[in-house]
């Protein structure tokens, strides 16, 4: 079992992507760290404790970053809506614990042994970032970093860059400085767990819990994607939780990464190199194919164990 710190910005498909976690016995999830991006902080933390709390699950939601480490949070309302879940209504979860995510990640790294943790990251980078900046030995502790962040491709926010990359470019570079293995979920991976109305339909009749009936709500409601067609809309972040949860639904290769921290139309952008033609850079898996059938079938039985 891994004992998992996952730092989030609900963001409906970080919804499904805490919901898979926390119903997967792979996981040994510890703390919910929590960033604007999506929505603002505002909306995001309390959309995190509602998701927990539905959940019936008593993991810690602590506040973080409601700006990255520079500028400001874009959001994301066109897929997310104002409210960050696309206009569905959760009833309200625990209180967040009062500390912040930077100080409450660095406490749980130094009472750990070396390799203890795994961190995921699906939304900007800013709160693991700031954890490993401020005290950079505590990287020993953790074992892999799991990212949903990028694309070798175009991106989505800008015609360069991925949301969560384009949101604090620094604050991923600071995470592939630590030296951690780093695995980078991209926009071409996530873009193969295509949400159709058929998968939705599957996915409710496999029970009536409220975890499951608000995933189904959630990503009915959520606009498809011009981008992939129109066909659906892809479920990004809960790919970064189904890489732990089930590796042989993946097909990853090693590649070389740099990220674009300029200011100008790049900024944000990932250069992927799947190809070996850039010397310099960090290292990193990349999952390249997804059994997207064996995926879904993954989200859905898992969900409907939840309450
Ligand atoms: C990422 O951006 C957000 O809108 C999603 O929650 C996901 O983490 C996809 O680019
Ligand atoms: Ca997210």
């Amino acid at each position: 079992r891994r004992a998992v710190i996952l730092d989030c910005d609900p963001g409906t498909d970080d919804a499904l992507a805490l919901w898979l976690a926390l119903a997967s016995p792979e996981l040994d999830l510890r703390i919910v760290t929590v960033a604007g991006g999506n929505a603002g902080l505002a909306r995001t933390l309390p959309n995190a404790a509602a998701v927990v709390g539905l959940a019936g699950s008593v993991v810690p939601v602590v506040p973080g970053a409601d700006r990255p480490l520079r500028g400001a949070f874009a959001g994301e309302r066109a897929v997310h809506g104002e409210d960050g879940l696309a206009g569905i209504v959760l009833p309200p979860g625990p209180p967040p614990v009062q500390a912040v995510a930077a100080d409450a990640i660095r406490e749980l790294l130094r009472a750990a042994p070396a390799g203890a943790y795994t961190l995921v990251g699906i939304g900007p980078a800013t709160n693991l970032a700031l954890a490993l900046a401020t005290e950079p030995a505590l990287a020993d502790r953790v074992a892999e970093i799991v990212l949903m962040a990028g694309a070798w491709g175009e991106g989505n926010l800008t015609p360069a860059a991925e949301f969560n990359a384009a949101s604090d470019p620094e604050a991923l570079d600071i995470l592939l400085a630590s030296g951690v293995p780093t695995t980078l979920v991209t926009l071409e991976l996530t873009a193969q767990a295509l949400v159709t109305p058929a998968r939705i339909a599957a996915m409710r009749r496999l029970g009536t819990g409220a975890c499951l009936r608000a995933a189904c709500d959630i990503m009915s409601a959520v606009p498809p994607s011009r981008r992939l067609g129109g066909e659906g809309h892809p479920l990004h972040d809960p790919c970064a939780v189904a890489w732990l949860v089930a590796p042989e639904l993946f097909g990853a290769r090693s590649a070389g990464l740099r990220i674009e921290c300029g200011e100008g139309p790049g900024r944000g952008r990932t250069y992927i190199d799947r190809w070996g033609k850039m010397p310099t850079g960090a290292r990193i898996t990349l999952p390249e194919t997804l059994r997207a059938d064996g995926f879904f079938q993954l989200l859905g039985g898992r969900l409907a164990r939840l309450p």
